[in-house]
């Protein structure tokens, strides 16, 4: 990593041509033959590599950064890392001190400081230290960001308005669920967050018991897939309670304590929620904003008389319904000409793409007719297939 960063390095970097797999070989073989050494050769064709990779997630920046494996997995997307430093600059004020406790590769760091932050970033493992460093010199954020190579147990919060918490939750290269075994832990996260106010980044899937009261609990989606929980505590909560973020268009989904609807049969539309309005519990709120109900206590799919657009669901036209066997659901797409069939599903067993592929050869217009969305879940309690059409 110091040598990729050194001028020789960041040179031979920029001089690559756009990383392609089949050339690879024969550019480290050509750039070796001129005289570079074999390991640094080899450490800048990977590092062409996971730029490429990490375009879609860093955006632009990636370009210019120094990455390593892990840290490029666990960092943070750029558009979720923008709007959180939005927030807290919003909250703290611009050219206030924050500290990235466990900064990784600097994702969030850099968002924070381009958001006018002061930045005092904290890394335990020094490769991963040094790519940070070196990115936010190469991004020219060196005069707001000071990257310490230290345990975050050890940072010094003198001044320090908030503190910025992700937590690595790999253990032995696989990923853990338990928020004690995160690094640091949960339990390790509040207690500094009775120091300094924090905003933690933390698996969708933590349990609602483990906010800590007064919180808000922000579930981020990203074109529809849940990235991450926001917890903000102290200063930075805005009043406590769960909400469903989605970007990229910012629309922000409040809870309010809205009891679920009832469960019925199915009207003309189905309504499927974002998985940011699941995973915050707020399937009743944005039923709420659609007039729904729901189809069954316990699935979070909702049903309403009227066609409402909404981010925070997707809309589909039910076009018919028939309770699940293999038999019906076939003879529905026969009588409905399908030439093939998208399986969708919640709360049943059915795997889709197997049930799709027991449907498929039973299809007499299979390759010639439009293709069909079958939604399998239960209606009241029954196992039911409705065959819908999403709203354009
Ligand atoms: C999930 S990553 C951070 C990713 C970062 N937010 C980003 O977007 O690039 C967590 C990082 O915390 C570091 N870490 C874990 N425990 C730490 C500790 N006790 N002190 C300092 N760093 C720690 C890990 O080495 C890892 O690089």
């Amino acid at each position: 990593m110091r040598a990729l960063a050194s001028p020789e390095g960041q040179l031979l970097l920029a001089g690559l041509p756009a990383y392609d797999d089949r050339e690879v070989l024969a550019l480290g073989e050509r750039l070796r033959r001129e005289g570079l050494d074999a390991a640094f050769v080899s450490a800048a064709l990977t590092q062409s590599r996971l730029r490429e990779r990490a375009v879609g997630k860093l955006g632009p920046d990636a370009a210019r950064m120094l990455l390593t494996q892990e840290g490029l997995e666990q960092a943070s997307r750029r558009e979720v890392a923008d709007r959180r430093a939005e927030r807290l600059v919003a909250t703290v004020g611009p050219d206030a001190l924050v500290a990235d406790l466990g900064c990784g590769i600097g994702a969030d760091s850099l968002a924070l400081a381009r958001a006018g932050l002061r930045v005092l970033a904290v890394e335990r493992d020094p490769a991963t230290a040094a790519a940070a460093a070196a990115n936010v010199r190469a991004l020219g954020l060196d005069d707001r960001v000071e990257v310490r190579t230290a345990d975050l147990a050890d940072a010094d919060l003198a001044g320090v308005a908030a503190a910025y918490l992700d937590p690595a939750r790999r253990g032995e290269g696989r990923r853990t669920t338990d928020p004690e075994q995160w690094s640091p832990p949960w339990s390790a996260v509040l207690r500094l967050a009775a120091r300094v106010p924090v905003v933690a980044k933390v698996a969708p899937g933590l349990a609602h018991e483990l906010v800590p009261a007064g919180a808000d609990a922000e579930w981020v989606s990203v074109d529809g897939d849940v990235v991450e929980c926001a917890v903000w505590t102290g200063g930075l909560s805005r009043g406590g309670g769960r909400s469903a973020v989605l970007l990229p268009g910012g629309d922000v989904l409040p809870g309010r304590g809205t009891p679920p609807p009832r469960a019925v049969a199915p009207f003309g539309f189905l309504y499927e929620p974002d998985g940011a309005v699941i995973r915050a519990g707020l399937v009743a709120e944005a039923a709420e904003l659609v007039d729904g109900w729901l189809l069954d206590p316990t699935i979070a799919y909702v049903t309403a008389e009227r066609l409402v657009r909404t981010p925070f669901l997707t809309a589909y036209r039910v076009l018919d319904a028939v309770p699940f066997s293999l038999r019906r659901v076939r003879d529905l797409l026969r009588a409905h000409g399908a030439g093939d069939v998208v399986v969708k599903k919640r709360g049943t067993a059915v795997v889709p793409e197997a049930f799709r592929g027991q449907l498929l050869p039973g299809l007499p217009q299979r390759g010639r007719g439009p293709t069909l969305t079958i939604v399998l879940t239960r209606v009241l309690g029954a196992h039911t297939a409705l065959l819908v059409e999403r709203c354009a």
